[in-house]
């Protein structure tokens, strides 16, 4: 199994990426996995290192999913020197901060830019990977979505609604892919560069989880891992937020 983690090197990503590499197959290899960067090479590159530095196996692949070409590219990089794509972990993404009621600064050339960063690019991966996908034993997407969906509070309209699209296409390709299996996680509040800043107001929202503590990167990597090794779910949300939405 070769998993391919967009936005790989930061944040939830790199939670993902080193849980996926850990991850052992009944022969008790691990997997291999391609840590997906656009800005962040150094990032990108430590999490290669940590991974490896554990046994793993993992490379660092530049490329920005929001252009269907390039995103061809990577995943026939990663085919090369990895090996055919059986997990692809959707969580490249991006947000503008602005109020919700400011309604005129929420312009149709933030909707743009925000669907194709949160959802088109999910598109692109999943079509250049999917032959990969739909080959192997049990092919697996897993796209990181938002609990900002289900309360439509989150940073911005512009980002809920292309969350909400990313859903719609979590489900139709778990028609399209098929026998390959897509879900996605949602998760609440997690204290990453996300919220640089404005650390203080994310602690003061986080606090509202009824479970009484914060939701960790690694709280959201657990859940990945529980979609990927767990064959009989697709076409499912998982919100992982401590119950900061219920
Ligand atoms: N933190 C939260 O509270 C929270 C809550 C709900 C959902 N999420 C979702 O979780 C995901 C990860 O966010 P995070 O909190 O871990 O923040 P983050 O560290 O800023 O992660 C965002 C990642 O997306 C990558 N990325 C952005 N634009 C890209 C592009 N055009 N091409 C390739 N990669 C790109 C970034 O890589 P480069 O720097 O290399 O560009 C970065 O690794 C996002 O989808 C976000 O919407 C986060």
């Amino acid at each position: 199994m070769t998993a391919v983690v967009t936005g790989g090197g930061t944040g939830i990503g790199r939670a993902v990426s080193e849980a996926l590499a850990g991850l052992r197959g009944p022969d008790g290899a691990g997997h291999p996995v391609a840590v997906v960067y656009s800005r962040s090479a150094d990032d990108a590159a430590a999490t290669v290192a940590a991974i490896r530095a554990a046994g793993g196996t993992a490379e660092a692949f530049r490329a920005d999913v929001t252009d269907d070409e390039a995103v061809r590219g990577l995943m026939a990089a990663v085919r090369d020197r990895l090996g055919p794509v059986s997990v692809l972990v959707n969580n490249a993404g991006g947000t503008e901060h602005i109020p919700l009621d400011d309604l005129e600064a929420e312009d149709d050339e933030v909707f743009e830019r925000l669907f194709r960063l949160n959802t088109l690019s999910a598109w692109h991966c999943a079509r250049a990977a999917a032959a990969d996908l739909r080959a192997a034993d049990d092919g697996c997407v897993v796209n990181v979505g938002s609990a900002s969906v289900s309360s439509g509070r989150g940073s911005s309209v512009p980002y809920v609604v292309s969350k909400a699209a990313l859903s719609g296409l979590t489900r139709s390709l778990a028609n399209a892919l098929a026998p390959a299996r897509v879900n996605e996680v949602w998760p609440g509040l997690v204290l990453t560069r996300w919220w640089a800043g404005k650390e203080e107001q994310g602690r003061a929202l986080a606090a509202n989880a009824i479970v009484g503590r914060e939701t960790t990167v690694d709280d959201v990597a657990a859940a990945v891992v529980g979609l990927v090794t767990s064959r009989a779910i697709t076409g499912q949300t998982i919100t992982i937020d401590g119950g900061q939405t219920l």
